[in-house]
């Protein structure tokens, strides 16, 4: 297990991606508040340039590599975002990228990831399969291989998000996290519960693909013999140790949505205009009015 990350190594990320991405905006949902019955604000990592949080953490990571890592090149294994990450990354920094994608991956990520100038091999039945062979690769060839989530300077580098959310909406009582690998929770229980040891952080899991709630509650690394859910990016089915260590102490609680049951959310999301859709590949900076994105009119309110 590596090292845990703290607040001192978060504030330090902030510096070392700040050239590289701007803050992301933080809106109340009129749907989803409806649909939860709270003041419900969306924090629109849609708008990062490849769609997703974890760019933070690969910027991040990329940054601290020495020479002889940056020349050998990285290697990584994802179904899409955490690719497309360190895709983006190693494309900033110069440094060559392998990625291992399950077969059949979302063709649209796959497609994104190897636009950002990656290597991309499609390997095993899912995404754990895939990282046993990017393991054995990076043995093989000497290549820096990235973990998904058990990486310092990836949970670091994500926990940006978590000062971006605090500096916003510090009254902010509860923090409802999805958790794939539990890089995006362990950087909340870093970050909001140090600025407010108060505030509640919430992880969600699909309930057909629960491995890293189940190692939380029995302590343990558990693997599940399959994860199946909508949401690539929380099919788990092996969970990763500092994880599951660092948020053990931090989550409060934890939740899941029954299959199928994202559908609802994301349809409060649209229909309301609060967001737009998750979509693979390189986005433009600044991100497209809403307008421009069919989100008529006034939909949310800036917190
Ligand atoms: C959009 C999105 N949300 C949540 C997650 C889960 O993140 P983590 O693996 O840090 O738990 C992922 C993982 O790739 C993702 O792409």
């Amino acid at each position: 297990m590596h090292e845990i990350p703290t607040l001192q190594d978060v504030l330090r990320a902030r510096r070392v991606i700040a050239p590289f991405l701007a803050p992301t905006p933080l809106v109340r949902s009129r749907g989803v508040s409806r649909l939860l019955e709270c003041e419900a604000h969306l924090k629109l990592e849609t708008v990062q340039p490849v769609g997703a949080f974890k760019v933070r953490g690969g910027l991040n990571l990329l940054a601290a590599l020495g020479p002889e890592d940056r020349a050998r090149g990285v290697i990584t294994a994802s179904t899409g975002n955490h690719g497309q990450s360190i895709a983006y990354a190693a494309r900033a920094f110069g440094v060559p990228c392998t990625i291992g994608a399950p077969e059949g991956s979302n063709p649209l990520k796959v497609a994104a990831m190897r636009e950002l100038g990656a290597q991309v091999v499609l390997t095993g039945k899912d995404f754990d399969a895939a990282r046993l062979w990017v393991e054995a690769e990076a043995r093989a060839k000497g290549l820096r291989y990235v973990h998904s989530a058990d990486e310092p300077l990836l949970i670091a580098g994500v926990g940006t998000l978590s000062l971006e959310v605090m500096e916003a909406l510090p009254e902010a009582e509860v923090i409802l996290v999805p958790v794939g690998a539990g890089s995006g929770a362990c950087g909340h229980c870093i970050v909001a519960k140090a600025i407010n040891p108060r505030v509640r952080v919430i992880g969600v899991q699909a309930a057909r693909a629960p491995a890293v709630y189940r190692s939380w509650r029995e302590k343990r690394l558990l693997e599940e013999p399959s994860a199946d859910t909508l949401a690539e990016g929380l099919a788990t089915r092996v969970p990763s140790s500092s994880p599951s260590a660092s948020c053990g102490g931090g989550w409060t609680t934890w939740c899941w949505y029954p299959s199928g049951s994202c559908r609802r959310p994301w349809r409060a999301c649209w229909s309301t205009g609060g967001c737009w859709p998750s979509r693979p590949g390189p986005r433009p900076w600044p991100p497209p009015s809403s307008s421009a994105t069919g989100c008529a009119g006034a939909p949310w309110s800036s917190s």
